[in-house]
Parts: structure tokens; sequence; C-alpha cells
């Protein structure tokens, strides 16, 4: 008789489980293109409009001459080290980035609008 294995496949949900919270996710200082793309493209998209997701949950649109005007540094800042009154934005030492990376978030953040 034929003996049949099993396996049981490591759920692929696991690998995406990495955004929101989870331990022992560390954006590599330094190459902050490679911050954004690994950590916030999931919501700002990769030309810093907004996903669909990030939509949902309220993102604002970094190509907006406007919005860029509304906010300063600082403010911006607070909203990243602090999270905002959306209960959707989470903080982003959260989401395992080192805050000493934020100056250079913001100025990428600030180049998605001309
Ligand atoms: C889970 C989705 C999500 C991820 C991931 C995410 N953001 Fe956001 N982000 C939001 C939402 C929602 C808002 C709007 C918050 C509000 O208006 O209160 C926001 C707002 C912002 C703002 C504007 C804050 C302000 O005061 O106007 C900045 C800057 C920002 N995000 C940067 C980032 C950076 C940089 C990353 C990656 C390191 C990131 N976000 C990852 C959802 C996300």
């Amino acid at each position: 008789m034929k003996k049949i294995l099993t396996y049981c496949a490591i759920p692929v949900a696991t690998m995406f489980g990495i955004y929101l919270g989870f331990p022992g996710f560390t954006a590599q200082a330094g190459d902050i293109n490679q911050i954004y793309k690994d950590t916030c493209e999931l919501c700002h998209a990769k030309d810093g409009k907004g996903s669909e997701a990030g939509k949902q949950f309220g993102v604002p649109d970094f190509s907006s001459a406007d919005y860029q005007k509304s906010r300063t540094d600082a403010q911006m800042k607070e909203s990243m080290t602090n999270g905002t009154k959306n209960p959707n934005y989470v903080k982003l030492s959260d989401l395992g980035v080192d805050l000493a990376e934020l100056d250079n978030l913001i100025k990428l953040v600030r180049g998605f609008s001309q």
C-alpha cells in the first residue's frame, strides 16, 4: 500500500503579516527608499497618492501641493512619532521604523509634490 504523505504548507499569510506590529521586523537603517517601499507603500502607494487600502484608512495625498502646504515638518513628525486621532494610523515606531529616520522620511514625502 502506498503511503501518502501530506505536508502542511506554512500559511503564506504569515509572510504578509509583517506590517502591523510584527516584532522583529526592523527596517534597514540608511536606505530611505527601501524603508518607504517596505513599510509605507502598503498604504501610501509608490506615488504617494495612497493605495486603495490607504484611501480606506484616510491617507492624505502626498502629491497634493495643498496638502503639503497644510502641514509643517514638525506637525508631520508629531503624527509619525505619536500617531494621530485617526485610529487607522499607527505611530511609525510600531512599524519598526527607527525614529532617527523621520527627517529623511519627511523629505521623501515632501518630494512627492513638485
Ligand atoms: C497602515 C497604513 C499606513 C502605513 C503602513 C503608513 N501610513 Fe502614513 N498615514 C496613514 C494614514 C491613515 C494617515 C492619515 C492620518 C491622519 O490624517 O490622521 C497617514 C499619514 C501620514 C503622514 C501625514 C501626517 C500628517 O500629520 O499630516 C505622513 C508624513 C506619513 N503618514 C508617513 C508615513 C511613512 C513615512 C510611512 C512608512 C514608514 C507610513 N506613513 C506608513 C496610514 C499609513
